[in-house]
């Protein structure tokens, strides 16, 4: 762990350091033009962290979207002309935003590691260089996904319901217990930067071993680490005691975890999303969680989001449910927006992203 936030750190730390001296060249190159400020650049959404635009700002001419929450129509109208875009928020970036910005756009960068709200064929066909943050929110979203893990596998919401309701009923021996971390098998469904992260801190929790489901296998060596075994996913869900969803949200990964998928998992499985609402189908995971099909979950993402405060998931006692703050802390939303910046910077110098979505 030391070790990953050491090169994260270092990768912050060195972009510091270079991006304006990338960003003179670039500068000095252009400085034919009239303003000593060559590129416009839009930030799409007011409270964007600062790091970021402080970083834009010594050689952008800067405009931002003032509305909150963020309109459409500002965000459309603001976007005419502009050289790049620091995309924060999820509003869609699609054809429709493009087309309003015009021919002269260099190079976006959002602020999240999921693009799933970016028209990336628009983009791709456009041959506009697209730029996100991900792996500096790793630690934040592993964190809370430890956090949700033990939460739902503890039965928090319940039990905290139950001191509500003046049912405080230990005089029970057997009274609210959950499922144990220890001598666990924790599969995970996707396992990138994110859910290595949250393998690595479950290590620390005596678990017995690690299973994943992805596309392609990893490294040998990080498996060896992690104790991590690839299995295919009716394998995953057979063996998991905690099924831990961390995958990008795809046509292949949307409304994976449905009925067919829970009546696969262990009666005692707790199921963790941090990753995207859509990749269960949220109709289903309510009538097995309700059937107590599967023991708990325990998840930070939904669908819709926001989730209305009538939704039937929240009448359950068996689900904790967060309204998707896994990044969010105050240095890592200041880490992304650092990146995203230095990632509009590097596009407009026509140099690689620091961190490019493809
Ligand atoms: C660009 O030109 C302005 C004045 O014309 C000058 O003050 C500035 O230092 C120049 N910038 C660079 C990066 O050379
Ligand atoms: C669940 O999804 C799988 C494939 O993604 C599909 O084969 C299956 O029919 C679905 N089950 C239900 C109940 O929708």
């Amino acid at each position: 762990m030391a070790f990953e936030s050491l090169i994260v750190l270092g990768l912050v730390a060195t972009c510091c350091l270079i991006a304006p001296n990338d960003a003179s060249l670039v500068f000095r190159a252009r400085n034919r033009s009239m303003s000593a400020k060559p590129f416009k650049v839009l930030i799409t959404h007011p409270e964007v962290p600062q790091s970021g635009i402080d970083l834009l700002k010594e050689h952008c001419e800067l405009t931002q979207v003032l509305s909150l929450p963020p309109s459409r129509a500002e965000l459309l109208e603001k976007i005419k002309g502009v050289d790049a875009v620091l995309w924060g928020g999820h509003s869609p970036l699609n054809a429709e935003a493009l087309d309003a910005a015009g021919p002269q756009l260099k190079c976006i960068s959002t602020m999240s590691a999921g693009i799933d709200y970016v028209d990336v064929a628009e983009m791709k066909r456009r041959k506009i260089p697209l730029g996100h943050s991900p792996t500096v929110l790793d630690a934040a979203v592993a964190d809370l996904a430890v956090g949700l893990l033990i939460a739902a596998g503890r039965r928090f919401h319940e039990a905290r319901r139950k001191i509500d309701s003046d049912n405080w009923e230990s005089y029970h021996l057997n009274w609210l217990l959950g499922q144990d971390v220890r001598d666990s098998v924790v599969g995970f469904f996707g396992f990138g930067g994110i859910g290595q992260a949250i393998a690595k801190r479950l290590s620390g929790f005596d678990i017995d071993q690690v299973l994943y489901t992805t596309r392609r296998r990893i490294d040998q060596e990080t498996e060896k680490e992690l104790n991590a075994k690839k299995v295919d996913f009716d394998e995953l869900l057979a063996k998991s005691d905690f099924v831990v969803i961390a995958s990008p949200l795809t046509p292949a990964t949307q409304g994976i975890f449905n009925a067919t998928a829970f009546n696969k998992m262990k009666r005692t499985a707790v199921l963790v999303n941090i990753a995207r609402g859509k990749i269960v189908n949220q109709n289903d995971l309510y009538d097995a969680l309700k059937s107590n099909r599967i023991f708990a979950a325990g998840i930070d993402v939904m669908d819709p989001e926001p989730l209305p405060p009538t939704d039937k998931l929240l009448t359950l006692d068996n689900v904790v449910v967060l309204p998707h703050i896994g990044s969010a802390t105050t240095r890592t939303r200041s880490d992304m927006s650092t990146i995203a910046a230095h990632n509009v910077l590097r596009g407009l110098a026509g140099e690689p992203m620091l961190s490019p979505a493809y």
